[in-house]
């Protein structure tokens, strides 16, 4: 399975946002569900070998998993998508495809090497994306509008993990998403 992480640093955990207003009342709840909608949606279809999980940094943290071979009844369209979010944080309807978990990012990285899983950390400076003999079923690391840590990526260099990169130029975290989804694909097609 292919896997996302996206640490959410400003991500609320309380389900007191407004739908009307995700990047201020939500912590960039908008960026939370462009990436979670890039990272499961296909044209008339989801993604069903991967899910994200989003590390929302509130306290206590929270992690918000997204498998796409077992979500129901959601759009892929931003404002459903975090309605979901809130519905989950509330505990007020459940979905067979979302979790949630009392998770840090940390507890999360720990539990997906106990898994076997290893890593790749997408940053502007790691190896190119084109040399990196690209493993489908990883662990895909990356920051949101401020970036990841540093004692969380130190925190991830401990295991099994390549820094890989999209190209010197800053995109933004959903569009890498599309873009490692394009490289798979791509992949797939010529083997
Ligand atoms: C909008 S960027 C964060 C920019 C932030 N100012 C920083 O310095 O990290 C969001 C995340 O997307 C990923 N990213 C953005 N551009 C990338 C690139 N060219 N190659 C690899 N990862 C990239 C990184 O994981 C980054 O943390």
């Amino acid at each position: 399975m292919k896997q996302f992480i996206l640490y959410a640093s400003k991500a609320v955990t309380s389900p007191d946002f407004s739908l009307n207003d995700l990047p201020g009342s939500g912590g960039r709840m908008d960026l939370v569900a462009r990436c979670i909608g890039n990272a499961l949606w296909l044209s008339h279809d989801l993604r069903r070998d991967t899910c994200i999980h989003v590390v929302a940094c509130g306290s206590p943290p929270v992690v918000i998993s997204f498998y796409g071979n077992r979500l129901r009844s959601v759009s892929p369209d931003e404002r459903n998508i975090a309605a979901w979010i809130k519905k989950t944080l509330a505990s007020t309807r459940r979905n067979p495809g979302i979790i949630l978990r009392k998770l840090s990012f940390q507890q999360l990285v720990a539990a997906l090497v106990s898994e076997g899983n290893s890593f790749y950390i997408l940053e502007e400076e790691g190896t190119d994306i084109a040399r990196v003999n690209l493993k489908e079923d990883s662990v895909f690391v990356l920051g949101d509008h401020i970036g990841l840590p540093i004692e969380e990526e130190k925190f991830v260099e401990q295991f099994e993990h390549e820094k890989i990169s999209l190209g010197a130029t800053s995109y933004l975290a959903s569009q890498c998403i599309t873009v490692v989804h394009y490289e798979l694909d791509r992949l797939k097609v010529s083997v």
